[in-house]
């Protein structure tokens, strides 16, 4: 039975057809290019055509017909880049080095899986993205934060003794959609991850993930050189207690410096191809440089250093609010951390949210991308639904972070200047590149819970491949290999994912408003707790006026969407609460007011999902039971909330109109 486990490598007998003949053509005969990784690929390759095309592929030394994988001169392919060309006898895979022949080989299940015609391919992939991240904000207790598919998916506390098989199996998930780097633990970093018991787990994890060319990576407590705590109650964020035997974790103390070498060289005895670190500093509590009156450089480069000598790198997030900045919560990171370009060390990156303020179903990019010319910048993008319906709501991410995000144009260096264009390094020099997405998996037997939330983990990672790839490739790609369906059934799928960012938008967060959940489980609806605190409303105008006359948000932009931002006629509706305060009967560009537009667009929400309730029971013959059932139920819980929600929206803003 189809239960979700085999996510998009659910490999199944393909329809008889001609593709299917040449591939089985191709696929009875392979050879392997003497790789590091021709173990997994074998295997992968002996399950994925035994149950797509049922044959058992044989492999040879070599061969003039079949998959033929060797070695090419073409360093251009880098690290982990690839050719794929085929005539009529045979399909080549070239790479420079052996990672591109992973990352190859799934490429070519692929194109198998999704029926490609096979014949005349001619296909580079070098990747765009050096570092491809997903952060697991798992604790060591086992519980996810913000995490909705159920515990973490490391078991603590039977590792390293026991190995898992889903261990290997999320490996090879991650690979096949070209991820590159873990992080194991939550960003509000346990200190205790870092004593030796815990290396010991974590070097377990590194062995399997080395085999599909992952290296792991930890968030260590800023605070971990300090003496334990002799009271039991630290606090949720740890109140600055460590693992060590120091009364400081001031980063300019030597022995603070000391602990850190110290620790690092034990990481790297255990993990020779350790990542290095993701940090929390200094923000939400958690301890961090500040603490002793030094500086995120001086946090960030001390950790550095510690790892540089064995190739690693630091991490350190941007995401930061402290109140004493700025009174408007969106100007305080990059106030923070704008100054400080050009300071960290050459193997620090910044690892910046891409909304300002903080995974909101819809806001503005962050103006720091385009700002930062000499720092390293990795977008963090939350896979895990945190402010957009958890694992009940279908949401589709995809055209979210095209839209608000990579599409952004910031014109730091004029037109064209757009998100995807800086991180990849195109529109100024980038020492390093990468994209982190914090994940949405736990031990849920699907993974993600809800069946369509392996589409935001899937699309993540081909985005993070390569940023511009087309949303209809990655979103046809996934219906394709998840669901092994006809082109009519993934229309209907397709019509289902696409416009679920939007409606929620309309319907939980409209215009960009900003927090409208409660802030105790970012999920039902808070606007009564959250107005006139984070945005503002009255009977007169709804929004929070963030132009040059209010709060100057604006002005952290370059110029041109300064001034589209600063204007309340160029104003993208999409953000136009977030950047003006707005009266009600302003004339929308559909001619209707605000308030009426509002007002309507808060019922797009339950709209879609009956829309989709129907779009989905017309397909119940296409799709295996259990798996129907699931996203049947599914979208029944989603009904449900939605109008709950949709209710305490009407009733909140009712008052006011
Ligand atoms: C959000 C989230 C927290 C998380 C924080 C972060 O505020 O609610 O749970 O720790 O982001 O990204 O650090």
């Amino acid at each position: 039975v189809d239960t979700g486990y085999e996510l998009w490598m659910n490999y199944k007998p393909l329809p008889e057809s001609g593709l299917k003949q040449s591939a089985i053509r191709y696929g009875s005969h392979i050879s392997l290019p003497g790789s590091r990784y021709d173990e997994v690929i074998r295997k992968e390759l002996e399950r994925a055509l035994k149950a797509l095309l049922t044959v058992t592929p044989i492999f040879v030394q070599d061969n003039a017909v079949g998959i033929q994988m060797s070695f090419c001169k073409d360093k251009g392919l880098g690290e982990e880049g690839y050719i794929i060309r085929s005539g009529k006898k045979r399909i080549t895979l070239q790479a420079y080095s052996d990672a591109g022949f992973l990352y190859g080989t799934f490429h070519l299940i692929r194109l198998i899986q999704c029926g490609y015609p096979l014949e005349q391919l001619n296909i580079k992939e070098i990747p765009a993205l050096e570092f491809r991240m997903i952060n697991h904000w798992v604790g060591l207790g086992g519980t996810v934060e913000r995490g909705y598919a159920g515990k973490g998916l490391w078991a603590w506390d039977d590792l390293p003794k026991k190995i898992e098989p889903r261990y290997t199996d999320y490996a090879r998930a991650e690979a096949s959609i070209g991820i590159n780097a873990v992080i194991l633990n939550n960003v509000n970093a346990d200190p205790r991850i870092l004593g030796h018991d815990y290396l010991e787990k974590v070097a377990a994890l590194a062995d399997i993930f080395r085999k599909y060319h992952i290296k792991v990576y930890l968030a260590p407590n800023f605070a971990a050189p300090v003496k334990p705590s002799t009271t039991k109650d630290v606090g949720k964020q740890w109140g600055g207690v460590g693992i060590g035997h120091l009364d400081t974790a001031d980063p300019l103390n030597p022995e603070v410096q000391k602990w850190w070498m110290d620790k690092v060289n034990e990481i790297y005895s255990l993990i020779p191809d350790f990542g290095g670190f993701l940090v929390k500093a200094n923000s939400e509590g958690m301890a961090g440089p500040q603490d002793y009156h030094r500086s995120h450089v001086d946090g960030a480069n001390m950790l550095a250093r510690a790892l540089k000598p064995h190739g690693g790198i630091v991490l350190w997030r941007t995401f930061v609010y402290n109140p004493e900045i700025d009174k408007d919560r969106m100007k305080r990171s990059y106030k923070e951390f704008q100054p400080l370009d050009g300071q960290f060390d050459e193997n620090v990156v910044l690892q910046t949210k891409n909304g300002t303020l903080d995974f909101q179903p819809s806001e503005p990019a962050q103006p720091l991308f385009g700002a930062m010319r000499h720092t390293p910048l990795f977008p963090e993008l939350q896979i895990t639904q945190e402010y957009l319906g958890r694992s009940v709501s279908l949401v589709y991410l995809l055209p979210m972070w095209r839209k608000t995000f990579l599409d952004f144009d910031t014109y730091c260096n004029g037109k064209g200047s757009t998100v995807s264009n800086i991180i990849a390094g195109k529109t100024f020099p980038s020492r390093m590149l990468g994209m982190a997405g914090v994940g949405n998996i736990g031990r849920s037997r699907n993974w993600t819970a809800h069946h369509f939330a392996q589409a935001n983990w899937y699309a993540f990672g081909r985005l993070a491949w390569n940023p511009e790839e087309s949303t209809e490739s990655i979103t046809s790609d996934w219906i394709k290999s998840t669901w092994n369906c006809d082109e009519a059934t993934l229309e209907v799928i397709r019509q289902m994912m696409m416009p679920t960012w939007e409606s929620f938008v309309c319907a939980h967060a409209p215009y960009s408003l900003g927090f409208t959940v409660k802030r105790e489980d970012h999920y039902t609806a808070g606007f009564e707790q959250r107005a006139n605190k984070e945005w503002h409303v009255s009977k007169e105008s709804i929004g929070t006026d963030r132009t040059t006359k209010g709060t100057n948000y604006v002005s952290q932009y370059f110029k041109y969407n300064k001034d589209i931002f600063n204007s309340l006629s160029q104003c993208p509706e999409l953000y136009l609460l977030c950047f003006h305060n707005v009266p009600w009967s302003h004339k929308m560009k559909s001619g209707k007011s605000l308030r009426e537009e509002f007002k309507s667009n808060l019922k797009r929400g339950i709209e879609q999902v009956d829309v989709n309730i129907g779009l989905w029971k017309s397909i119940r013959n296409k799709i295996d039971p259990v798996r129907y059932e699931e996203v049947l139920e599914s979208l029944y819980k989603e009904q449900r909330d939605t109008k709950v929600f949709y209710q305490a929206a009407l009733n909140f803003f009712s008052q006011y109109w």
